[in-house]
């Protein structure tokens, strides 16, 4: 089975879940590959799809966006799993304002995304220029934005479990030995 793990990252974090995800994907025997969006020239050759964009101002990177106007149709052929990486969901009430502020339900079911889901990402300040941190710092709707800075709260584990709830859901064989 050929999965196409395709991401939108504006500073590479969600890039490296995407990556992740992938590599565990083949370890169940997928024939699986990540690509950022921009690079993706066809979807034709792949038999399901893994989606995953940073949340930027509280909705997702533009181009990932760009990528579903071009392929949606196609891709809701196929199975479709869907992720977001963001901080807001390190808050208290994260996961819940999250799934019910950041994702686009109507491209979701236009999509016909059988698995959504959100994880924490990563924030590095001297990764994003002055542009993004005024952008940041009046648009995050949470709160003690400060705090949550410099740190990288990627679960690995959390992406590992859903990676593999995936691989079940498509009933991927693992590769045995004859
Ligand atoms: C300009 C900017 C705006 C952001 N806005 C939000 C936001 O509204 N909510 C949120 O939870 N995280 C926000 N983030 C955090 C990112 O979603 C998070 O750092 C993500 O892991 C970045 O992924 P990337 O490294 O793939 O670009 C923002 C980050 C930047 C740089």
């Amino acid at each position: 089975m050929k999965i196409l793990v395709a991401y939108a990252s504006a500073h590479g974090t969600t890039g490296e879940v995407a990556e992740f995800i992938s590599s565990t994907l083949a370890v169940y025997g997928a024939d699986a590959i990540h690509k950022s969006v921009e690079s993706v020239e066809s979807v034709k050759e792949y038999d399901a799809f893994v989606l995953g964009t940073a949340i930027h101002e509280g909705i997702w990177l533009r181009n990932m966006l760009l990528f579903i106007d071009k392929f949606g149709a196609e891709l809701a052929q196929k199975p479709v799993y869907f992720f977001v990486s963001c901080i807001r969901i390190v808050e208290a009430d994260g996961y819940e304002h999250v799934m019910k502020n950041y994702m686009d339900t109507k491209t979701l079911e236009k999509l016909k995304v059988k698995n959504v889901n959100a994880f924490g990402g990563a924030i590095q300040l001297n990764e994003i220029d002055w542009n993004e941190r005024w952008t940041l710092g009046l648009r995050y709707d949470g709160t003690n934005l400060q705090s949550r800075l410099n740190a990288d709260y990627r679960d690995w584990y959390a992406i590992g479990a859903w990676t593999t709830s995936i691989a079940k859901d498509l009933n991927i064989k693992p590769v045995t030995s004859p």
